[in-house]
């Protein structure tokens, strides 16, 4: 195998965001610009070196031509083991659980989750470490620094690898490569977790289950389990076939971009659960009959019930939530007297705790749930639990939330994205609302008085490290918040996000609990004067 050392020049803008490295497939696709960063990757991870790596994605446009780079540059610096999945396709959990399971030094997932794709759409690479988790803060900022000085990185010259079929190959000097089928290790997992038994018996028994794939790469691993090992009809799995472009869609499981399957779900109902996922099978959306189950309320509700399925019967060790995110889940966690931890946005920062053995759940606004049996979050897990929920509580979604509320009361939610903003106006209406935190304390809006306000910041509880600038929070005692911060995943012009949450206590309704909170965080943050909006992009 002749190896090659070619000669470039340093990009200055391979800076991982939230879930690593995210472009249009025009930028990555530029010559040498996915070569430097996967280079960048191997300098820093040495141990890949002699040790095993996996490879896979969410099946988009010009994952194909990555792995193939990505496998010949893994040769040319030593890698002995190469896992990659059949077709490309393994979903960012199911990723996690190989690398963990095959005891993998690290993997790259080629996704760039529900964003658009095809070739005009976007990219992504991420890089997760042994252990499964996303590449820590301390990782991505030494990748970053790396690829702003390369002027040269190496690569094997390989005929182009067949990922179509399950097989092995061992090269001349040793290495070898397995394709591997990227469902059966997950699936594997899945039952141990879960009670499949129950499951097929509540499937029996009548009750309907609706999951949409959004021509992704779940496709192929809900068909696996929900209708292969489960046995509901085919038809339950939408879209399953995972397309380059995802049939031009959006693969974000939310009310906009899955309305069509809430509509359905809001009006006549065809199944006692419905649910979607997105591009790499992270995300997950839940519907009952007439009922949106916001991501918070979903990973609350998750936290009372978990501990009556077979993988959690010894109860949850912690739990945690995005900064963000809903403290619906804190209410839970303090009746069960287990802790409650509050990160930063991203995956990431749970993943310490996650391996400390301090967490077993733990979700983020962003529709995103999952438990320790990876470092990612896992849509798919989240369906399953809630078909094990319904089956062993024998009650409807809509009955379980209506229990749960007047059991803990009730945190109503929002998010509201102010999309495509010029980045200077997104950074002012943030450095305008941050100078002003320290005077809010003490100050009422509309009858509500704020306790607290900071810029978020975090220490890791396991090694001591500190992310500033997490997000500015706005703190209305337990009654409200008001949340402001810059998405760290567009790839265009900048998002602010705003996160509205009321709570109201058990027994007691105010459905109109945000429309009401409105006006309060305008005149907190004055987000729409500064940026002269009128109303959010999107809504969920
Ligand atoms: C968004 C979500 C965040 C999630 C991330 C990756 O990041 O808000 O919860 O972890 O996507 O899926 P953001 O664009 O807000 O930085
Ligand atoms: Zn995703």
């Amino acid at each position: 195998m002749h190896i090659h050392q070619q000669p470039t020049t340093p990009f200055d803008d391979q800076k991982p965001g939230t879930a690593g490295l995210r472009k249009k497939v025009a930028a990555i696709a530029q010559p040498h610009y996915l070569e430097n960063f996967v280079e960048a990757v191997f300098r820093n991870v040495p141990e890949l070196t002699g040790g095993r790596l996996v490879i896979g994605g969410d099946g988009r446009y010009h994952n194909d031509v990555a792995i193939q780079t990505i496998v010949a540059m893994a040769l040319a610096h030593g890698v002995q083991h190469i896992l990659i999945a059949r077709q490309g396709w393994l979903s960012t959990p199911a990723a996690s659980h190989l690398i963990r399971a095959r005891g993998a030094d690290g993997g790259f997932v080629l996704t760039a989750s529900h964003n658009p794709a095809g070739p005009e759409g976007d990219f992504g690479i991420k890089f997760n470490i042994r252990g499964g988790g996303q590449a820590p803060s301390s990782l991505t900022d030494a990748i970053y620094e790396t690829s702003r000085t390369l002027d040269s990185y190496r690569i094997a010259d390989i005929a182009p690898v067949a990922i179509d079929e399950v097989g092995a190959r061992e090269l001349e000097d040793g290495a070898r490569i397995d394709v591997v089928d990227g469902v059966a290790d997950y699936a594997a997992l899945m039952q141990q977790l879960f009670d499949f038994d129950a499951i097929r018996d509540w499937l029996s028994q009548g009750h309907r289950i609706i999951f949409d794939a959004m021509h992704a790469v779940t496709g192929p691993y809900a068909r696996r389990i929900l209708v292969e090992q489960l046995g509901a009809p085919e038809a339950a799995v939408r879209n399953a076939e995972p397309l380059t472009d995802f049939g031009g869609g959006h693969p974000d499981p939310n009310l906009i971009y899955a309305a069509d399957l809430v509509d359905e779900m809001m009006g006549d109902a065809p199944a006692d659960l419905a649910a979607a996922s997105d591009g790499d099978g992270d995300r997950n959306m839940i519907l009952g009959p007439g009922l949106f189950l916001s991501p918070g309320d979903s990973l609350a509700m998750l936290a009372a019930h978990l501990d009556r399925l077979p993988g959690y019967q010894d109860g949850l060790a912690g739990v945690a939530r995005s900064m963000p995110t809903s403290r619906a889940l804190d209410t839970v966690a303090a009746a069960r007297g287990i802790d409650c931890y509050e990160t930063p946005t991203g995956w990431k920062y749970f993943c310490n705790l996650l391996d400390a053995g301090r967490l077993t759940l733990c979700g983020e606004e962003s529709f995103g749930t999952s438990s320790s049996h990876v470092r990612e979050k896992d849509g798919l897990w989240a369906v399953l639990a809630w078909m094990n929920i319904l089956a062993v509580t024998d009650q409807t979604l809509p009955e379980l939330a209506r229990a749960h509320w007047a059991r803990y009361g009730r945190h109503y939610y929002q998010r509201h994205d102010y999309e495509d903003l010029d980045a200077e106006i997104a950074e002012r209406v943030i450095s305008e609302l941050r100078g002003r935190l320290e005077s809010l304390p003490g100050q009422s809006f509309e009858g509500l008085e704020v306790t607290a306000a900071d810029d978020f910041a975090y220490t890791d509880p396991i090694d001591g490290s500190r992310a500033e600038a997490q997000g500015l929070r706005v703190v209305f005692g337990d009654e409200a918040r008001v949340v402001l911060r810059l998405s760290g995943t567009g790839t265009g012009a900048a998002t602010l996000r705003l996160y509205l949450e009321r709570f109201v206590p058990p027994g007691s309704e105010m459905p109109d609990a945000l429309e009401q909170l409105l006006p309060v965080a305008e005149a907190v943050t004055r987000l729409r004067a500064i940026s002269g909006r009128k109303r959010p992009d999107v809504v969920t």
